[in-house]
């Protein structure tokens, strides 16, 4: 006896079974699958549909079966057309007929609405410990280099000086905004569709609340029809991790060109680079530019998404099957990720001569123009001043400190010998030391408010 065999004449097509089954895809929610029969079983026993007795071979039945998916021992059997059925079929095997009693009032709409749920809302808690585990490599990068100076980039052209904590951190708040949107759209998608049938509801008594409370979800669905087809929480979750992928590119971006030996500010650890099968002197990235590369699946999976949800008609309809292989590509990609990057902040070289190196005295141009700003000149004039003393010392070839004073005073009077103490890197940087700046007292500050978020496994304080 299959599913729904009755009304029809003929089996299903084998090639449209291939088509249809998602077995192949979702067999990794057996977990969620099996622990929502379990409270299913029992608030129908509530409700007066199975006896204690049968209610209790029917969850020691469910629990062998997730010990057989667990050891890997589960049989799939040849019309197990998705989890939900693999799982039904085992039980009806196990128990006998009264293992056919647990579908009562439950569809597989509702089902697999709230396995995917349990199922994304355990990947929300896991991928959020290894974003913890991320920002605590960058904090501890970050706190070796609270005084190493580095060039700041605007536009790749290098602007002011820098500390190289300063722009670590840069990252961990990019990725403690993406912690607390996992956070957020874990308690977003916290909301229980069983109960909801095909489309209508069911007839039976269920106690929708205690049902909810045994599965960890915070709350119950107010409309059924919704409840079945609701994927927001897909579409949410894949944007938090797009958006996440898209700072992690950047982080790329950046470990990828500092470790070019146009740069070498920094350096991947052996175990963290790969090699070139021609070129026996390559050094590459590679897991920076995968990094980089997986944003664009990630974009793909949250596209492929929306564009499903879009024009869907009212209720359940199988568009929605394609939602999961998007959703845990997605998590998938993170979690192998994750802890590439975590291990490459924490195995970083960083070249403190090589940084040195970069630094030009034009990047004081900024500091030149306060000085003159101090002396009383309006910042905008200071300005214009300064860009001709850049030019001047441009077409002599030579560094700003080495134009004489002379040169100074004929641009502005208010240019005084104490000029020459602007063009000192690491004071430009110590002027910086506005809440959030660059200056390595300020950076300590920031430091110290990241371990209060990072000692949050929330990700707030
Ligand atoms: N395998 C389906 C899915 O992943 C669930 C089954 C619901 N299908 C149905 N024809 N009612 O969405």
């Amino acid at each position: 006896m299959g599913l729904w065999g009755g009304v029809f004449r003929e089996p299903t097509d084998d090639d449209l079974r291939k088509l249809n089954d998602s077995l192949p895809f979702d067999q990794r929610m057996y977990r969620q699958d099996i622990e929502g029969s379990i409270a299913y079983a029992q608030a129908i026993r509530d409700a007066g549909v199975l006896t204690a007795q049968e209610c209790l071979k029917i969850t020691q039945a469910l629990k062998q079966i997730r010990k057989e998916f667990d050891e890997g021992t589960f049989v799939f059997a040849a019309g197990d057309e998705d989890i939900h059925t693999a799982v039904e079929r085992r039980l009806i095997e196990l128990v006998g007929a009264i293992g056919g009693k647990l579908h009562t009032g439950r569809s597989r709409n509702d089902q697999v609405a709230t396995d995917l749920r349990l199922w994304a809302m355990d990947a929300c808690a896991d991928l959020q410990k290894l974003l913890a585990n991320f920002q605590h490599a960058l904090v501890e990068k970050a706190e070796a280099h609270v005084e190493t100076l580095m060039v700041g980039y605007t536009h790749v052209q290098p602007a002011q000086p820098v500390t190289v904590a300063h722009w670590l951190m840069s990252y961990f708040w990019m990725v403690q905004r993406d912690r607390q949107r996992l956070y957020e759209a874990r308690r977003r998608m916290s909301v229980l569709p069983l109960g909801s049938g095909a489309l209508a509801g069911t007839p039976l008594n269920i106690n929708r609340a205690q049902l909810a409370k045994n599965l960890g979800f915070t709350g119950v669905s107010e409309n059924s029809l919704d409840a079945v087809s609701d994927r927001d929480f897909v579409a949410d979750m894949l944007y938090v991790l797009t958006l996440l992928g898209a700072h992690l590119s950047r982080l790329a971006e950046d470990f990828i060109w500092f470790s070019s030996p146009s740069f070498s500010f920094v350096r991947l650890h052996d175990r963290y680079s790969t090699g070139s099968s021609l070129m026996p002197q390559k050094r590459n990235a590679d897991p920076m530019e995968l990094a980089r590369g997986k944003v664009g699946r990630l974009i793909g999976n949250l596209v492929a998404v929306l564009a499903m949800l879009k024009g869907l008609p009212t209720g359940y309809n199988k568009d929605l099957q394609e939602d999961k292989e998007a959703l845990f590509d997605a998590v998938d990609q993170m979690q192998q990720l994750l802890p590439v990057l975590t291990a490459v902040v924490r195995t970083l070289a960083v070249n403190e001569e090589a940084l040195l190196r970069a630094l030009s005295e034009e990047m004081l141009a900024t500091d030149v123009a306060d000085y003159l700003v101090t002396k009383g000149m309006p910042f905008r004039e200071a300005h214009h001043v300064v860009g001709r003393l850049v030019r001047l010392a441009q077409e002599r070839g030579v560094m700003l400190s080495a134009l004489p004073l002379a040169d100074y005073q004929a641009l502005s009077p208010l240019f005084a010998q104490d000029v020459y103490a602007v063009f000192d890197f690491m004071q430009s940087v110590r002027q910086r030391a506005v809440q959030g700046g660059t200056a390595p007292e300020a950076v300590q500050a920031q430091l110290v408010a990241a371990r209060e978020q990072l000692h949050n496994e929330l990700g707030f304080v």
